[in-house]
């Protein structure tokens, strides 16, 4: 594999088109317009320059990831000469399904398909392709460039070859895959956004404030970030989303999304990427 391309150039997709671009791979990356790729190539070299400050990697590693990038407005373009398409778009199943019509049309007919969804069917995703034995799921965890993990996701019709090219390709980026299964929320979301879920709860109900919910999380079990802290920065709409996936799919009230989740995501208050969710970022 060497040809990578990467749709959606949000914060997932430039992380994964920048830990792709470093670990040596050609990224086509693809968006709707050139605002959108100017915006990810800044954030990707911003990140770039982190590492570099950090001493994890040099300036002309730097350089030579920047010049593994090319962007892309099309996606028959973008996607025309790749071994492996990951799209990263918006958690919208309709527009999920529409992308991978139109990948599955224009990239090459030995493709590995997969899609970077959080909680979105695999199974779904692939029975619009005419290759659903090579649709995977390959969901990165945000910070792309820092997190291990990759939760590799077999749809009812994947196959076995398609899962291991995927795995040691993941290795290769040093990550660590873990392979899972295609049902609602895989295993990340399953057990994320419950407690997630349940830190808003505990909000909602006037059991402690956000700062002590945090705390509690952070310092007693040792969580990097607390969860509220943590729903702000995936974004409480992308929260809020996963629950419904888990709710519908489940179909058990233990997943309902709390009130005020619902709330704050109909007054446009989705986190870090709004400027408030449960805090504010200026
Ligand atoms: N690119 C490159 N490097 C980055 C980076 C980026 N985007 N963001 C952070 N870093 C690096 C920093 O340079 C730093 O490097 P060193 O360890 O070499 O010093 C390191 O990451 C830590 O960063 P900071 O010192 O700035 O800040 P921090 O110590 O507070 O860590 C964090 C930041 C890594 C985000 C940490 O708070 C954390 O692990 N938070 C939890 C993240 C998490 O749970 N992610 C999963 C979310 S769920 C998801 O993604 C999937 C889903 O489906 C919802």
């Amino acid at each position: 594999m060497k040809n990578i391309s990467v749709i959606g150039s949000g914060t997932m997709g430039n992380g994964i088109a920048h830990t792709f671009a470093q670990f040596g791979f050609k990224v086509n990356l693809i968006d709707i317009n050139q605002t959108a790729l100017d915006k990810a190539l800044q954030t990707i070299t911003k990140n770039l320059e982190r590492q570099v400050s950090k001493g994890t990697l040099t300036d002309i590693q730097k350089s030579e990831a920047l010049n593994n990038i090319s962007t892309f407005t099309s996606i028959p373009e973008g996607v025309k000469l790749a071994d492996l398409v990951v799209e990263a778009a918006t958690e919208n199943v309709d527009l999920k399904l529409k992308i991978f019509k139109e990948i599955d049309e224009s990239a090459p007919s030995e493709a590995i398909l997969a899609s970077n969804t959080s909680s979105i069917s695999i199974t779904q995703i692939a029975a619009v392709t005419n290759r659903g034995d090579k649709v995977i799921g390959m969901h990165f965890m945000n910070p792309v460039p820092v997190m291990k993990l990759v939760e590799v996701i077999r749809g009812y019709q994947t196959s076995d070859e398609t899962t291991k090219t995927i795995m040691s390709l993941s290795e290769s980026l040093e990550k660590v895959p873990v392979e899972v299964n295609d049902y609602p929320g895989f295993v990340a979301n399953r057990i994320l956004m419950p407690m997630i879920n349940e830190a808003i709860f505990t909000l909602y109900e006037g059991v402690a404030g956000v700062y002590e919910i945090d705390t509690v999380m952070k310092l007693g079990m040792a969580h990097p970030m607390g969860p509220l802290q943590l729903a702000d920065f995936i974004g409480l709409d992308v929260c809020l989303a996963i629950l419904k996936v888990l709710h519908n799919g489940f179909g058990n009230p233990k997943y309902a999304p709390c009130p005020l989740l619902v709330n704050m995501v109909s007054a446009g208050k989705k986190g870090a990427k709004t400027g408030e969710g449960f805090y504010k970022y200026t």
